[in-house]
């Protein structure tokens, strides 16, 4: 697989691939709540470039050998900068055709040593906690759980999600 900054011309392949994937993103993307649109991903694609250019968040499409502008996509992946200057989150989701071939291990591999030659010494993977898939690719990509975070109670006083907090920090030397 390959891992691709995002062109302009992903729309129609990621409208594509998230569509075909609701089912399986609905339960833990907020993002997936309603199918995409060229529309929502337009503004998705142009934020992406945007935080790319101002170095905030860097999102990429995950594809299959040999990537091309505009081709077909199996996921998206990114890093995210939700905390200070020293920690940068890793977000992913694989295309539900393509789960249990390693690819969601392999690009959080990736995306860690990337962060870490970035000079950023601390990557972390933030999962609800009944998110199993997701919490057994952070624990194979060799993260650590640290915590976990409760989440804020709803409308109705009812407890929210918690979240686990798995991290990875960059080797001495
Ligand atoms: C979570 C997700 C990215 C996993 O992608 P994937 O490419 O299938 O994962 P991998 O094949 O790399 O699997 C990595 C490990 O997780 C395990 N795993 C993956 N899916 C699993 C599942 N549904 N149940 C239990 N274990 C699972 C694999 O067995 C493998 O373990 P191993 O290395 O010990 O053998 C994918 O299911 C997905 O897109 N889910 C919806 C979006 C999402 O939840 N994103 C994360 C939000 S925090």
């Amino acid at each position: 697989m390959v891992l691709r900054r995002h062109t302009p011309g992903d729309g129609p392949a990621l409208v594509a691939a998230i569509n075909e994937s609701l089912e399986h993103l609905a339960a833990w993307m907020a993002w997936a709540q309603a199918p995409a649109t060229e529309a929502s991903i337009g503004e998705f694609l142009a934020g992406a470039t945007r935080d790319w250019d101002e170095g905030r968040d860097f999102a990429f499409a995950v594809c299959e050998r040999p990537a091309r502008p505009g081709g077909p996509v199996i996921g998206g992946c990114g890093l995210h900068r939700r905390g200070g200057p020293d920690v940068i989150e890793i977000g992913y989701w694989v295309h539900a055709r393509y789960t249990l071939r390693g690819i969601a291990r392999a690009l959080a591999v990736a995306l860690r040593d990337l962060a870490f030659a970035m000079g950023i010494p601390r990557v972390e993977i933030r999962c609800d906690e009944r998110n199993v898939a997701s919490a057994s690719v952070a624990r194979s990509a060799g993260f650590t759980l640290v915590g976990t975070l409760l989440g804020e109670p709803d409308a109705a006083g009812l407890p929210g999600r918690t979240a686990m907090i798995f991290s990875a920090e960059r080797p001495p030397g």
